[in-house]
């Protein structure tokens, strides 16, 4: 008999399967996310879940194919983690956690132990991950262990007949364990009677109005004309993927009572700790009133005090007065013209500069 080893961090343990983790193994797979983003079969009966802890895991070991050990948390199960051989100090991580322990953080204790162990006792020379893209849980994990993200292979992964797209990521024995760069977040943020928070699939149709707006699209040249659903729903992934990347973030302005997006208001061209620019649109119903200047405001507070800028920027099309009333009521001075410097739908054209230092700002606001 292989004698399984356990591992644990104080928090988290990771032992040999047993017959009674076969219930929790049983309710992780009825759950729709661990369905969505697992080959788990459909259905799932008490018996497979029996099978899989009393004998494809320990299999695993008898074979040396694979190392699959029960996360425990508060004398609990909480899930699997597994490496498989891919051979020559290749192997491949899975994990897959219960709905309960979920969002604690256990799982990147659980996988992070196990990611130790491949590098000091099976003398793994690199760790291989391999996802079902659009499976952020399991990417920002990765990305919280250190593993560098190498790109998306399609048609990679089969599940239930179908080939689905996979991101891949790889740890190296001879990286170090941060996380390779920055994954922005989208805090919730209070502002004179505002609340900027994170998108949702729910305000595509809010995106799909302000977006198809005659206005919008004059000043927005590079938007899809005609702007439809689909064009919401690519811009809401590619903020996730902007988020992950470091390369941007964006808030829906939403008032507070109802919860209505009334406007956008992002960040991009970031450079950490240096300086960052602020771009907006607003819906028509929510012109006029302030909405966009109030918004920015707080955008320009939180890159100051939080992201940990020194400089903000910003730019407007020449002729676009109302934008341009915005950022300079948000206290930027132009500092400069560039000719054909952005995009309108009717084509080139000239582009005010705009920026803020830290120190004027902080200047401003003790006055
Ligand atoms: C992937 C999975 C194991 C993560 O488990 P978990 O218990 O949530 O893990 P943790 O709490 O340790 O960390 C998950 C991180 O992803 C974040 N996250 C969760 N859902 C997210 C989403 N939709 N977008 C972005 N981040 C997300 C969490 O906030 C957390 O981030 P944090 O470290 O900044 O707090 C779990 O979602 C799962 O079992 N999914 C189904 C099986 C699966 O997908 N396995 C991986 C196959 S490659």
């Amino acid at each position: 008999m292989t004698r399984i080893p356990t591992l644990t961090d104080g928090t988290v343990t990771l032992r040999a399967h047993r017959e009674d983790d076969a219930e929790g193994a049983y309710e992780q797979c009825q759950d729709p996310v661990s369905q969505q983003w697992t080959t788990v079969p459909l259905p799932y009966t008490h018996e497979d879940a029996r099978r899989f802890v009393t004998e494809t895991m320990p299999q695993g070991w008898a074979d040396g194919t694979s190392w699959g050990f029960a996360v425990e948390v508060d004398g609990r199960y909480a899930g699997t983690v597994e490496l498989r051989d891919e051979g020559e100090g290749r192997v491949e991580v899975a994990y897959g956690s219960h709905p309960w322990v979920r969002g604690t953080g256990a799982m990147t204790r659980a996988v992070r132990l196990l990611v130790d162990w491949a590098f000091t006792e099976r003398n793994a020379r690199v760790v291989v991950w391999r996802a079902n893209k659009g499976n952020w849980a399991s990417r920002k994990l990765a990305w919280r262990l250190g593993f560098t993200l190498e790109g998306t292979i399609r048609a990679a992964l089969p599940q239930r007949g179908e080939l689905r797209d996979a991101w891949v990521g790889t740890l190296l024995a001879t990286d170090d364990r941060a996380p390779k760069g920055t994954w922005l977040d989208v805090p919730v943020l209070e502002a004179d009677g505002l609340r900027l928070r994170p998108w949702r699939d729910s305000d595509v149709p809010r995106i799909v109005e302000a977006c198809s707006d005659a206005r919008t699209l004059t000043w927005l040249g590079t938007m899809p004309d005609p702007y439809g659903e689909p064009d919401a729903q690519a811009w809401l992934e590619h903020q996730r993927e902007n988020l992950a990347t470091g390369d941007s973030a964006a808030w829906a302005v939403v008032d507070p009572s109802k919860d209505v997006a009334l406007a956008s208001v992002s960040f991009f061209h970031y450079t950490p700790e240096l300086e960052l620019e602020i771009g907006f649109w607003a819906h028509p119903d929510a012109r006029g009133r302030g909405v966009m200047t109030r918004a920015m405001a707080r955008v320009v507070e939180y890159a100051f005090e939080d992201v940990g800028v020194r400089r903000v920027m910003a730019g407007a099309a020449v002729d676009n007065t109302a934008s341009r009333h915005v950022i300079e009521a948000n206290g930027l001075t132009a500092w400069g013209t560039e000719r054909f410097g952005t995009r309108l739908r009717s084509g080139p054209a000239d582009c005010v500069f705009y920026d803020l230092m830290i120190d004027d700002w902080r200047a401003s606001r003790r006055r």
